[in-house]
């Protein structure tokens, strides 16, 4: 079978990929997968890779010209084409599967996937719709409302929007507050806010990123992530949790862990546990993924869930929380990887 991995990509969290797609290169079954690479550089350009996985994951693979061919998806339906320009000449490659290793915009977001989806090539993970409304902080948490979910408190905003409304709007929210671009990931542009003076320059940072801002309150806590793989019937990880010592898990220690734990398995019961996954499976449902995604949640000192966000293509490193996660019921890196290309194929 012949699966195009896709790395890199036009988003914020363009370095985070290259460190997913080493992992999933290197654990595909040589046996069983022919791989083609395919980066997308950080300014959206699309090169087929014949390089080695160190220089994705050293980000040199696109300096030497030779590894390097433009390439890109036919959009004609079911010709499941990859178009390749070498020496002028368009050369053909049959793909029977797209794994898109891709964090964040242009790629998690719904974009890439009704792409492929009008292209008519089966890909892993969520659909177009999903992933969507995964991306989206609001509309997430507004369909789980709906099932009983609770989510954070919030209001969200536009660039229209003066800050003296925003100021003034969200007065109705206890300090502290989390000002976020309501699409991105891996924290990138979320401030905590502990005194209302400092909302003008959280709300410009996280505009930078995203055209519209939300802004919640803080829930009281620690957060916990559920791993969740299939379609219909589900594979639910194990629970982990994150210890932080200050603050909240930002980008710096997501990737160095410096003052923060991940427990694995989580510090709870096992009654919580079977909460955290019903409310993580729930939550699944309601957005209509598939494959996979990781759920994270918060638990209150009284024992109340509440959810936080969906990533449908959550970090893939050897070392991140939803392989782990998987591990934790007896499941390899690369029986995941296995599940979820038959599961694309379904
Ligand atoms: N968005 C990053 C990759 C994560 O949630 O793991
Ligand atoms: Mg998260």
């Amino acid at each position: 079978m012949i699966v195009a991995v896709l790395f890199g990509g036009c988003s914020n969290e363009y370095e985070v990929s290259l460190q997913s797609a080493y992992s999933v290169i290197t654990h595909m079954d040589p046996e069983k997968y022919e791989k083609v690479l395919i980066g997308i550089t950080k300014e959206g350009r699309w090169y087929r890779y014949y390089g080695s996985a160190e220089n994705i994951l050293n980000d040199t693979w696109c300096t030497d010209e030779t590894s390097c061919t433009p390439a890109i998806f036919s959009p004609n339906r079911y010709e499941n084409y990859l178009l390749e320009e070498t020496n002028g000449q368009v050369v053909k490659t049959m793909i029977d599967l797209v794994f898109p290793v891709l964090h964040g915009k242009n790629g998690e977001d719904g974009t890439l996937q009704g792409y492929l989806e009008l292209a008519g090539i089966p890909y892993i993970g969520c659909d177009t719709l999903s992933s969507a409304l995964c991306m989206d902080k609001d509309r997430a948490h507004k369909l789980a409302a709906l099932e009983g979910v609770r989510t954070p408190a919030s209001v969200v905003f536009s660039k229209s929007a003066l800050i003296e409304e925003i100021i003034a709007e969200t007065n109705q929210l206890k300090l502290p507050l989390f000002v976020k671009p309501v699409k991105s990931g891996s924290s990138i542009g979320i401030t905590l806010v502990n005194e209302r003076d400092e909302l003008p320059s959280a709300v410009a940072e996280a505009f930078s990123h995203d055209e519209r801002v939300i802004i919640e309150e803080f829930i009281d806590g620690f957060e916990v992530g559920c791993a969740i793989l299939g379609n219909d019937d589900l594979i639910v990880g194990e629970v982990d949790e994150i210890e932080l010592e200050t603050g909240y898990f930002d980008f710096k220690e997501k990737y160095s862990l410096t003052t923060s734990k991940i427990h694995m398995p989580a510090r709870i019961d096992e009654d919580l546990k079977a909460k955290v996954k019903d409310t993580g499976i729930k939550i699944y449902h309601a957005l209509g993924c598939s494959g996979l995604a990781r759920v994270d949640m918060f638990i209150t000192p009284s024992g109340e869930i509440v959810f936080n966000e969906v990533n449908t293509f959550p970090g893939f490193t050897d070392h991140s929380r939803y392989p782990n996660m998987m591990k934790g019921i007896g499941l390899t890196f690369s029986e995941i990887i296995d599940k979820l290309i038959q599961l694309g194929l379904e």
